[in-house]
């Protein structure tokens, strides 16, 4: 499996760099607290989808936010659930989802109307599933290494 590495020095809390791995979008977000805060407070029962859909955890785990946020450098300065990495390919048929959007605060997806959270959990629409969290680590404090 290829591997890249994304430096994330210079993303900004509230907005997101997407970057090209596989041939796919993967979104790298750098979360508000507010954001961080919407989808801590979501029910696990309000969920299409319960899967956590992370492939750095283990199957069946639930789809918590804590459960797809990605882990900081140990020591690094970030919050413990600020970053999320997703793959960016609607679980529908696989148009890319727009940030800052829809009616929960994450992504939405203007092919025919997903709305995903601010964890990327699909809450509206026809897409089945999560945006899917790929293979992902920080590597140093401020670089994220993909696969
Ligand atoms: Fe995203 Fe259909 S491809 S809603």
């Amino acid at each position: 499996l290829a591997s890249i590495d994304v430096d994330v020095a210079a993303v900004e809390p509230g907005t997101q760099l997407t970057v090209k791995w596989l041939g796919k979008p993967v979104f790298i977000r750098r979360r508000t607290p507010e954001e961080i805060e919407a989808a801590k407070g979501v029910e696990m029962s309000e969920l299409p989808d319960p899967n956590a859909e992370n492939a750095n955890i283990a199957d069946g785990s639930d789809a918590s936010d804590a459960n797809r946020a990605l882990a900081p450098f140990e020591g690094s300065e970030y919050a413990a659930d600020e970053w999320l990495v997703m793959i960016g390919v609607c679980t529908h048929l696989g148009c890319v989802p727009l940030g800052d959007a829809g009616d929960f605060g994450g992504w939405f997806c203007p092919c025919h109307g997903s709305h995903y959270d601010t964890a990327g959990r699909i809450r509206r629409g026809p897409a089945p599933r999560n945006l899917p969290v790929p293979v992902a680590q920080f590597t140093s404090p401020t670089t994220i290494k993909l696969g």
